[in-house]
């Protein structure tokens, strides 16, 4: 069920600013920004190889980021990535092992145009996990 790391997301306050660095100091492809308003967060993202890393900034007064950033004021790792293949299987799969899915359990579309689920940091050894649909 567990597919490819699709992205690393790094929480920041100004994440155009943060991919820039990626983009001066290792050369790294940057995104645009896309603001995802269903999210409460601006994405830009950065293309590795083998995976992407995912700046997240703030968007909206009740983004579910800014109290991340009010405990980490220089910004942090927020949430690791996964693919599956079906989100929806893999969803019932993960609630059945006794994991829970945050917000109403429902996938909502994500950066990348596809389904994704975030599922509870306690049940995934502190680390916020999100689920995509590849
Ligand atoms: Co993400």
């Amino acid at each position: 069920m567990l597919g490819r790391l699709n992205h690393v997301a790094i929480a920041v306050k100004d994440a155009e600013k943060a991919a820039k660095i990626y983009g001066a100091a290792f050369g790294a492809e940057i995104s645009k920004a896309v603001p995802l308003p269903e999210h409460g967060v601006t994405t830009v993202f950065v293309t590795l190889p083998n995976t992407k890393i995912e700046f997240i900034e703030p968007l909206g007064d009740t983004s579910p980021i800014a109290k991340f950033l009010d405990r980490n004021a220089d910004g942090g790792i927020h949430h690791v990535c996964y693919e599956v293949a079906d989100i929806v299987a893999s969803r019932d799969i993960l609630i059945g092992e006794g994991a829970r899915v945050l917000g109403d359990g429902e996938p909502k579309i994500g950066a990348h145009g596809k389904p994704v689920l975030f599922l509870h940091p306690k049940d995934f050894s502190g680390a916020l996990v999100e689920i995509e649909q590849a």
